[in-house]
């Protein structure tokens, strides 16, 4: 019962969060479901590794004080995330919301085009990421604040 109230609680925090996926207007998704944020059938590692590109994305775009790229890609990890959480219920859900809620944070410094209060939020979603690391016995996988990105086909200056 008390599991089935945190998956609640975790689904509820991060549907309603303001770092919860938006939906594009022309790419549905291609299977019928009410919920379009059902999980997909994805490894574990698979999504984390997609979360490390986004977490590096989500840097370069901060970096860059691209506070509206910073929105879109914080939701995009905020929905790799909870694509784990609901995978692998088995996830501690106190250490999923310490990360979501960097995200929260991350997202309320672009809407204030804030670079500090990003940089902040931003070490915090890092070590988030690491302390469920440590807690799932894998602290041999230490994520840091990204020194440059291999993401050379995507333009990261903002508009004038
Ligand atoms: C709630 C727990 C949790 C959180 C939060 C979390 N991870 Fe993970 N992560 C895991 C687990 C468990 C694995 C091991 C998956 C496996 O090996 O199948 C993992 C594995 C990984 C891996 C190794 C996969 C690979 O392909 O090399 C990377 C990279 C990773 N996580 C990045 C991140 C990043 C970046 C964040 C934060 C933005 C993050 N993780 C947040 C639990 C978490």
């Amino acid at each position: 019962m008390k599991r089935i109230c945190e998956r609640i609680c975790l689904v509820l925090c991060l549907l309603c969060g303001p770092a919860a996926a938006q939906d594009v207007p022309f790419a549905e998704p291609p299977y019928p479901s009410e919920n379009h944020r059902e999980p997909m059938l994805l490894a574990l590692g698979d999504l984390m590794g997609l979360a490390q590109s986004r977490h590096i994305k989500l840097w370069q775009a901060g970096k860059a004080n691209y506070f509206q790229l910073v929105t879109y890609e914080a939701a995009k990890l905020s929905d790799s995330l909870y694509r784990a959480a609901m995978l692998y219920t088995n996830l501690p859900v106190p250490l999923i919301k310490a990360a979501d809620e960097a995200l929260v944070r991350i997202t309320a410094a672009a809407d204030k085009r804030n670079a500090a209060d990003f940089q902040t939020a931003f070490r915090d979603l890092t070590n988030a990421c690491n302390a469920c690391h440590r807690a799932a016995g894998l602290d041999f996988v230490k994520i840091k604040t990204p020194t440059s990105s291999p993401f050379t086909n995507q333009d990261f200056t903002p508009p004038r």
